[in-house]
């Protein structure tokens, strides 16, 4: 492959990692110290072998630069995942800039800031949308919540295992970027979706995430969609550049889940409007995300619930990632 000098991995793309794997390994306090993770896990040993429990299959949605259309993609997949018959819940895990609520025509009175804080319960923040799947609302533009505390970390982590033992899929809409509390939730999850567009700068910053996540867990499942693409076709050669970077780069063997064409008709103008796949399911890019969600279908072994051991379950995976945070 030709490469791009953008592309460049003895330039920016290493140089990119490195700093953000150092941000994602930052000493930010808010992930608690070692210590008290490592007496979490002595009372786990304490308390004996958890027992098997049935757990919904978690996709995180994530992209590296902002805007890529995770939240427009993370809404789409909950509805048609919905009407497939799956009971799905999309959380909203953008934990600053919330608008998963918007995007479905929800007006939440309580959000996770509540959940999180102990002044309501699962039941009670939970919605159900017009269009079929739960959400689990973000606050929007609460500050204290972008940078949630390792007490918050930990609620979420009991939350998104609670939640993933009464349903089929958890779609998990991630914030842009590496922040702590974003990459902990990729770890956790079973598959992690990296919405990037054609562009070098939506690349870079979709490599960094790889990079970063890969350095922390090196079997995480990564599954490419390349949004916004001018023309047919387009996705998948940009999908090889990225992947070829990864692959000699970090080692990491990227999926590639297809391509969205840039269409204006996907874009909710006003409040309550629907998403485009409920409101005009026969239309192009309707159809376009109809076949992503049967192959993510394919490519997560059919969506189906198993069984695991309780600790190893979403809530067990992002407590113990959270020890090395
Ligand atoms: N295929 C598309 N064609 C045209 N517009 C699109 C497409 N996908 C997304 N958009 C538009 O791009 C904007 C950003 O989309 P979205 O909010 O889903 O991105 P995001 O990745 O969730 O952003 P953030 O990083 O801020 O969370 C929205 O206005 C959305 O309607
Ligand atoms: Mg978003």
């Amino acid at each position: 492959m030709a490469m791009d000098p953008a592309m460049d991995p003895a330039m920016d793309l290493t140089d990119r990692g490195r700093q953000i794997t150092s941000h994602a390994k930052g000493e930010r306090s808010a992930l608690g110290p070692r210590g008290r993770g490592l007496f979490g896990r002595l009372l786990d040993g304490i308390r004996g072998a958890p027992a098997v429990r049935r757990e919904a299959v978690s996709i995180a949605v994530a992209s590296g630069k902002g805007g890529t259309g995770k939240s427009f993609l993370a809404t789409s997949l909950a509805v048609l995942l919905h009407r497939d018959g799956r009971r799905t819940t999309l959380v909203d895990c953008d934990f600053g800039l919330a608008c998963d609520h918007l995007l479905l025509g929800i007006k939440p009175t309580l959000t996770l800031q509540q959940l999180l804080g102990g002044q309501a319960t699962l039941d009670q923040v939970l919605c159900t949308s017009p269009c079929g799947p739960r959400l689990l609302p973000g606050a929007s533009g609460v500050r204290r919540m972008a940078a949630p505390s390792d007490r918050e970390l930990l609620a979420f982590a009991r939350e998104l295992g609670e939640l993933a033992q009464r349903e089929d899929v958890l779609v998990l809409d991630l914030g842009a970027g590496i922040a702590p509390a974003t990459v902990l939730t990729m770890l956790g999850a079973d598959w992690i979706v990296l919405v990037t567009q054609p562009e070098i700068a939506a690349l870079v910053d979709a490599y960094a995430v790889v990079k970063c996540v890969a350095q922390l867990n090196d079997r995480a499942r990564f599954l490419v969609v390349v949004n916004r693409v001018p023309v047919p076709g387009r996705g998948e050669l940009a999908f090889q550049r990225l992947t070829e970077v990864a692959r000699q780069h970090v080692g990491v063997e990227l999926h590639y889940l297809g391509e969205i064409v840039d269409d204006g008709a996907v874009t909710q103008h006003r409040l309550g409007q629907l998403p485009l796949v409920a409101t005009e399911p026969e239309a192009a890019t309707s159809r376009c995300l109809r076949r992503l969600a049967d192959r993510l279908g394919e490519l997560c072994g059919g969506l189906q619930p198993r069984e695991v051991p309780g600790d190893q379950g979403i809530e067990g995976r992002f407590k113990q990632h959270r020890l090395f945070l």
